[in-house]
């Protein structure tokens, strides 16, 4: 088989995704503006399909997927340190974007690019052609700039709790949780306190509690690592409760963030996360995908629920930048 190379001989890899764009944003006085590199290959007019892109490129043979695009920024825009999310890693090229400060420097450190913009989207949009290319922008654009933070689960949380679970996009999921306060009691507070396996934390988006997730080994629940076939894994699982905030791209980035945040720092060593959505949750499962995990086996009848087991590989996704934060218990 024939080795595939980018333009400047460096291997590109067989598996999918083979690179990643990095749409990188920036709040201006003009708005929200889009970093785009002009390729240097036919000259400073060059105009048309591939003059403009966000920063792109192929991952190398075995290179995790974040350590690729964190690579490629760095290579073409100069832009280090800083924390680019998923918007969807399921193609063939992986997609992140990252909400950057205003003043960040962008320095073209190879020959690939002569020139970089930053534009507004629709601008962006036009530029960046093929359509395909644009597409990129576009999605990324949806994706509102917000500030996710997670904290412990507290008492004073159950009665949120109860309502989340209540919201109409989530009360099919969660038809059998705890119906009032007691029952929510009996169910978390041995979470709250320390001393039952799983541990729950709320998710804030710009400051306000907006919903919850939650984690433990599967080692710790037999039956569960049994269906799941994988007794080596952490579990998660998650609910965002404002219906305002579903169907918006931050239940993806929520998900990526928890898990190399929360669950590698406390679970250090632990090779796979597993989550296991009901399998007519379409919109879990599309959320789980985008943010690097695979679909696996559904559970066997007899064994839970029809349940597929979506998992994560860290190192095939996160690499070397896993358990990046302070560790939690
Ligand atoms: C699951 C959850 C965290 C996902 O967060 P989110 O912010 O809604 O997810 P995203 O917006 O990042 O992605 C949702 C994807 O599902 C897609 N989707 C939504 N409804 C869909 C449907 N009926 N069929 C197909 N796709 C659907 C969206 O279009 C989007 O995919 P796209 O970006 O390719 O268009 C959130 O929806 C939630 O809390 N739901 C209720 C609780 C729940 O189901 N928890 C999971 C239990 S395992």
């Amino acid at each position: 088989m024939t080795e595939r190379v980018t333009w400047d001989g460096v291997p590109i890899a067989e598996e999918v995704p083979h690179g990643a764009a990095v749409t990188v944003r920036r709040q201006s006085t003009y708005g929200r503006e889009y970093l785009i590199l002009h390729r240097a290959h036919h000259g400073p007019d060059f105009a048309g399909d591939w003059a403009w892109t966000p920063p792109t490129g192929a991952r190398q043979p075995g290179e995790p997927i974040l350590d690729g695009a964190l690579r490629e920024l760095e290579e073409e825009a100069g832009i280090t340190g800083v924390d680019i999310w998923p918007v969807d890693l399921s193609g063939d090229w992986a997609r992140f974007c990252v909400d950057v400060p205003p003043d960040t420097a962008v320095n073209l450190m190879d020959v690939e690019h002569d020139s970089f913009a930053w534009v507004s989207a629709a601008d962006a949009i036009r530029r960046c052609t093929p359509e395909l290319i644009g597409a990129v922008i576009e999605r990324a654009d949806r994706i509102p700039s917000c500030r996710l933070e997670f904290r412990p689960l507290i008492r004073d949380d159950l009665h949120r709790l109860l309502q989340w679970h209540k919201a109409p996009h989530a009360v099919e999921w969660f038809a059998d949780g705890p119906l009032d306060i007691a029952a929510a009691e009996a169910k978390y507070g041995p979470r709250i306190d320390g001393v039952a396996p799983v541990r729950v934390e709320v998710v804030e988006i710009d400051g306000i509690a907006a919903g919850y997730l939650q984690r433990y080994l599967t080692r710790d629940h037999p039956e569960y690592a049994a269906a799941a076939r994988d007794n080596d894994a952490a579990a998660i699982d998650y609910l965002i409760g404002e219906p305002t905030l579903v169907e918006r791209g931050i239940g993806t980035r929520m998900i990526w963030q928890y898990v190399r945040d929360v669950v590698l720092p406390a679970y250090t060593g632990v090779p796979r996360i597993i989550a296991s959505p009901d399998a007519h949750n379409t919109r879990s499962i599309r959320a789980l995908e985008k943010a690097g995990f695979t679909r696996g086996c559904i559970a066997a009848p007899g064994q839970l629920d029809p349940e597929y087991f979506c998992v994560l590989d860290r190192r095939r996704t996160l690499g070397s930048n896993a358990a990046s934060a302070a560790p939690q218990s």
